[in-house]
């Protein structure tokens, strides 16, 4: 039990690593990534801003965070704590919950980091990957289909807490069906909420599409 404190604020410190910021600081000399673009400190703006290699390694590194929040560090405090171990996938949920947290409001970065989709991504992966799976095809056709990444990544959201609904659900972790739906649109109103300014944008017609296919 006395890790467990220690292993959720390690979640938030990871989760907090602003990686756009960052990327754009050492390798680009943006002093703000933030000040560009969308101004949002994510891996979409990284591709607008700095473009594909820099936009894929801080989707990498931040799905990466959301990752080992949600799978590394859970079963490492199972491993030295093992009363903690038939609580593991709540455990998962809140250490990846708060490396969501980390990336959104970064104590290493004003409290002003991105939309946390990557982030989402990497801790779903770690904890209910099947669901992901699906979720990663509804974004592909969406993007595919409107060329918004924000829109796309809203709809993945609101797909993975419909998942969670279907009865007799195969995904991991089934054993707490009504407590994943639960998650599950806490998950997606959190990426609404975090989208707010993009909502405003499709509405008005003035967001960012993706170019696609060798479209503009
Ligand atoms: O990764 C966040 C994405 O859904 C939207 O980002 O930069 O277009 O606001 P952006």
């Amino acid at each position: 039990m006395l890790l467990l404190i220690p292993t959720l604020l390690l979640a938030y410190l990871l989760g907090s690593i602003p990686t756009a910021l960052w990327v754009g600081r050492w390798f680009f000399d943006l002093k703000d990534i933030r000040e560009h673009g969308s101004g949002n400190a994510g891996a979409t703006n990284t591709f607008r801003v700095l473009g594909k290699k820099a936009g894929s390694f801080v989707l990498l590194v931040d799905a990466l965070k959301g990752f080992v929040a949600a799978y590394g560090l859970p079963h490492w405090l199972i491993n030295h704590d093992a009363s903690l171990a038939p609580y593991l996938v709540f455990v998962q949920l809140a250490c990846g919950a708060l490396a969501v947290v980390g990336h959104i409001y970064p104590v290493f970065a004003q409290f002003r980091g991105g939309k946390g989709v990557a982030t989402i991504l990497g801790m779903m992966l770690g904890v209910a990957p099947a669901t992901v799976g699906v979720c990663i095809l509804v974004f592909l056709l969406m993007l595919s289909i409107w060329r918004y990444v924000s829109l796309s990544s809203m709809t993945a959201g609101v797909a993975f807490a419909l998942l969670q609904l279907l009865p007799g659900t195969p995904f991991y972790p089934r054993q707490y069906p009504g407590f994943m739906i639960g998650f599950g649109f806490v998950l997606a109103g959190l990426l609404i909420y975090t989208h707010r300014a993009n909502i405003g944008r499709l509405r008005s017609g003035t967001e960012s599409r993706v170019p696609l296919w060798g479209k503009k």
